[in-house]
């Protein structure tokens, strides 16, 4: 099993260079074969996610080009089932924007139900309301939902909760139906924003993404377009919050300092100095205990769930009781045992954690349970002295690209052990 080995103490020190957001290109990946003509997209992480949906789209009929490093073209002129290959679209959890980008196309569409992190309870009823309120009907059967439509007409949907992915697939399933869709309660991520623009390059007409109504009104064509992805501001403020966790000062590059606002201002309130620019954040961290904060996390423009951890990791070294309150999922404290391992206080009762701050943690053998998860047992082996060895690391590497050489260009002592290499280690030991 591949492993991370940190050599944790290190204050990180330098420039990092923040990716392609990963939440944006799993939507923006699946909404290129709408168009007519081969789409070309930038800044796309290479992360284990994205090649699994580039994956999906090849083995569909889909030409893929690597133009160069995080460039890539896609042509779907050739796609002409409508049809997700079972086992690659049952690892992911976006692998449901398929759902509304092939209704879109086909009319039809057959995905597996998602799979993709355990954070609890995640249902698809959004998605599939607003596919039935455009005129579709679905079967599940085999684990496998079918969704078909004689045809797709504009419709008013109002979301229950306000969910990303069903936003997302709304937008999808609605950008080329016949008139008008109006979706409330819609999610206002910057990712649905950047989907939205992205289509909108291609010819499509959608209004007010990044409010919580937006009016879609469906066009007859979609062509070939050149879009570059937004930065990944999870991934920022992860970095962000390891420059607070190591005492370092680190400079956080090609990012939108917009989209950090909720990171920013909680660093500053627990004493990290955040110096904002146009397209890159300072993060300087100081040596004496870091204050106590609460959390709560919300749908955007609140907390981001997708930070939680992280944070969570460097409370458990500030001074006092921080209480995060998780509001979006059930079950996002599966980190929770991994820390206490390392000496973190901390006891949870449903969706509420306690972190009694300690002055500090110590090194220690962790499971990374989920992508989140595993960001927060990366800043927390690398804030303390001794050796963290990290395992299931395959759920960290879905969602950061280059995570290893970006760390040990900042200065950190982290490695990664392939299975055979750890094979040996273990023997050796
Ligand atoms: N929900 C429903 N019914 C639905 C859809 C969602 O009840 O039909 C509930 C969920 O169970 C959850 C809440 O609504 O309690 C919000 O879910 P949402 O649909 O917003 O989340 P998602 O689309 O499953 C995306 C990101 C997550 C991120 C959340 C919240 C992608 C591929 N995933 O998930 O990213 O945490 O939005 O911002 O975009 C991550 O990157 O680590 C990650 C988990």
């Amino acid at each position: 099993m591949d492993k991370f080995i940190i050599n944790g103490g290190k204050k990180l020190q330098g420039d990092v260079k923040i990716s392609g957001a990963k939440n944006a290109a799993v939507a923006i990946i699946p909404a290129a074969i709408l168009a007519d003509g081969p789409c070309v997209l930038e800044n796309v992480p290479i992360i284990n996610d994205v090649s699994i949906d580039l994956k999906i789209l090849s083995k569909m009929g889909a030409e893929v080009k690597i133009i160069n490093n995080n460039t890539i073209q896609i042509d779907a002129k050739h796609i002409k089932d409508s049809v997700v290959p079972y086992e690659m679209a049952r690892s992911m959890r976006a692998s449901y924007y398929f759902f509304g980008a092939l209704l879109s196309k086909f009319n039809h569409a057959k995905v597996s139900m998602p799979g993709g992190c355990d954070l609890g309870d995640r249902p698809i009823d959004q998605h599939l309301k607003c596919f039935k309120a455009l005129g579709a009907d679905y079967v599940i059967e085999h684990g496998l939902v079918d969704i078909s439509a004689k045809q797709l007409i504009g419709t008013q949907v109002y979301f229950d909760k306000v969910t990303v992915g069903a936003t997302i697939n709304a937008i999808l399933a609605s950008v080329k139906a016949d008139g008008l869709t109006i979706l409330e309660n819609a999610a206002k991520e910057p990712h649905v924003v950047d989907l939205a623009n992205f289509l909108n390059s291609m010819g499509a007409d959608i209004m007010g993404a990044g409010t919580d109504v937006i009016k879609i009104r469906g066009v007859n064509k979609l062509i070939g377009t050149r879009y570059s992805i937004i930065p990944d501001q999870i991934e920022a403020g992860t970095y962000m919050v390891a420059a607070a966790a190591t005492r370092g000062n680190v400079t956080v590059r090609g990012i939108i300092p917009k989209h950090l606002e909720h990171i920013t201002s909680k660093l500053r309130k627990t004493g990290v100095t955040v110096n904002e620019f146009d397209e890159f954040v300072q993060v300087i961290g100081k040596n004496e205990p870091y204050d106590r904060i609460n959390i709560q996390t919300l749908p955007h423009p609140g907390f981001p769930t997708d930070m939680q951890p992280q944070f969570a990791a460097l409370l458990t070294i500030a001074q006092g009781t921080s209480i995060i309150t998780e509001g979006i999922f059930d079950n996002r404290f599966k980190y929770v045992d991994e820390l206490r391992r390392m000496g973190a206080d901390i006891s949870v009762d449903g969706k509420v954690a306690v972190i009694e701050g300690v002055p500090k943690l110590s090194g220690a053998p962790v499971k990374a349970a989920d992508l989140r998860a595993g960001a927060a047992l990366v800043i927390a082996g690398l804030s303390t002295q001794g050796k963290t060895i990290i395992e299931d690391i395959h759920h960290i590497e879905r969602g950061y690209e280059d995570i290893v050489k970006k760390l040990r260009l900042l200065g950190a002592d982290i490695t990664k052990k392939t299975r055979y290499e750890s094979d040996s280690i273990g023997k050796a030991l």
